[in-house]
């Protein structure tokens, strides 16, 4: 601590500093004990200091979400530009709420970095959280078990928890339909909007830890909105989240941000620990310091690479930047592809003759892009956290040995929730970069310019897994241009 700024810190690095950093652990296990002493019971979060209290702000079961509930209740603001800000707004509130129970108001809220590409232990769900001994608040046995094992347990795969194809962006927002090509999500003005446009963060790590901890067979508290804020590491999930936001700050400037007024006036409410609603617009919470804390690092995880020239970044509906870029065009689609179980699909694609071997000017970044959309994802109960996307996967063979073809991983996390009628009823739509997959296929002599195989494989934490459940796409189509 100095200027009065706190310092949120690495669990993993609190765990290896001894007594003083297991003590911030220990606080917030005794906050959260007090916490639920103010539940009445579970159906009826009394207090806004309370356990249920702030986990029912991001959801409640039963309740179907409303940006505008009186008690703030089932609030949470997802699949668009308003995902990190809307968090956090909630974390900052929450991590009040803890510090009023310990009555220090020093106390900092610590993030659970998965992200590290160069060590592997970091996506071991932290000890303190998997001990089952009697009264050890940080535990819950509603989550994955493989994952929760209190010996050797499983680490969530490396695909789950990449934050580098999301620090990579240089957009923080795009319009909806290209939303996942953006850091931080689709741009919507409606509370309710016509397409459901997570960014790559949201869905990569964001969505695919949710999964991967939760599990699906049952849900775990984490793999539902309505439960997710009842799991104690959800919050250090999210403050992992909410320093990423800070770490593609400080690699894309703050200009990067978006400069609508739409988005920098909206306002997000929460309640003070003096039990009163407030607000905050999202002008006002773009740096982290003027808010009271900052990361122990924001290093981005090893192997990120440098920012590619703007110029040279080509989306697929946005207008393009310069004269030299075009705009990708929609060259094959297939409708209706079951996630089930293990399916291929072919897409015929079609090109304009014109646009074959299209090169820009400039060399590297301004070839040709290729992108894949994996329309109106929905289903009420998908049995796994994840779907491995691959093109051209050979019949039977196994996915964990041809990483090389995987070109996307879609999130359970979101799609129950999109898949409501209150909420468009929709379902999300993912888009994914191919651009290198197609030509390193092409390079393998494995690509073919009339068709592609897209498979879908359904994914447990601990591989391919046969059962997907009832989810399905509305559409896979493919772009290039
Ligand atoms: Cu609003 Cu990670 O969930």
């Amino acid at each position: 601590m100095s200027n009065g700024i706190r310092v949120r810190r690495d669990v993993q690095s609190l765990l290896t500093d001894g007594d003083d950093g297991e003590q911030v652990l220990r606080d917030y296990a005794e906050a959260i004990t007090k916490m639920r002493q103010l539940d009445p019971g579970p159906d009826d979060p009394a207090d806004p200091l309370s356990w249920r209290f702030q986990a029912a702000i991001h959801g409640l079961p039963g309740l179907q979400p409303s940006p505008s509930h009186p008690k703030l209740w089932s609030s949470c603001r997802h699949n668009s530009w308003f995902f990190l800000a809307w968090h956090r707004v909630y974390l900052l509130a929450f991590e009040k709420v803890i510090q009023f129970h310990l009555d220090d108001d020093t106390w900092a809220l610590p993030y659970w970095d998965y992200t590290k590409t160069d060590d592997d232990t970091s996506r071991v769900l932290p000890a303190p959280f998997r001990s089952p001994r009697t009264n050890n608040p940080l535990f819950t046995s509603r989550r994955e078990p493989s994952i929760n094992a209190e010996t050797n347990p499983q680490s969530l795969p490396a695909e789950f928890t990449d934050a580098i194809d999301a620090l990579k962006r240089l957009d923080y927002a795009l319009e909806a339909a290209d939303s996942t090509t953006s850091f931080g999500g689709g741009i919507i003005v409606d509370a309710i909007p016509g397409v459901r446009a997570r960014g790559t963060l949201e869905l990569t790590p964001h969505g695919l830890v949710h999964g991967g901890v939760g599990g699906e067979n049952p849900p775990g508290l984490m793999s539902r909105f309505e439960t997710a804020g009842l799991d104690p590491i959800f919050w250090l999930h999210h403050c992992n989240l909410d320093r990423l936001w800070d770490v593609w700050i400080v690699r894309h400037g703050a200009d990067a941000l978006p400069d609508d007024q739409v988005w920098l006036d909206t306002e997000f409410e929460y309640f003070d620990t003096d039990k009163q609603k407030k607000s905050k617009p999202i002008a006002d919470i773009l740096v982290s310091a003027d808010l009271g804390y900052s990361y122990e690092s924001i290093e981005p995880p090893a192997g990120t690479p440098a920012p590619r020239p703007r110029r040279f970044v080509r989306t697929l509906m946005a207008e393009p930047e310069g004269p030299e870029v075009a705009k990708p065009d929609i060259i094959g689609a297939t409708t209706r592809v079951d996630f089930s179980r293990r399916s291929a699909v072919p897409i015929g694609i079609a090109r304009r003759p014109e646009a074959r071997g299209l090169v820009a000017p400039g060399g590297d970044g301004g070839t040709e892009r290729w992108y894949l959309r994996v329309e109106d994802i929905e289903g009420k109960a998908p049995a796994v956290p994840a779907y491995g996307v691959y093109l051209n996967l050979p019949d039977d063979a196994s996915p964990a040995e041809h990483a090389d073809r995987r070109v996307g991983t879609i999130a359970s996390f979101g799609i129950t929730e999109a898949s409501e009628p209150a909420e468009g009823g929709i379902g999300v739509t993912d888009v994914f970069e191919i651009t290198d997959a197609v030509e390193a296929l092409r390079e393998a002599g494995s690509w073919d310019e009339e068709s592609v195989w897209v498979t879908i494989v359904p994914m447990h934490v601990t591989g391919e897994a046969e059962d997907g459940g009832d989810v399905r796409a509305g559409r896979i189509s493919i772009y290039a241009g």
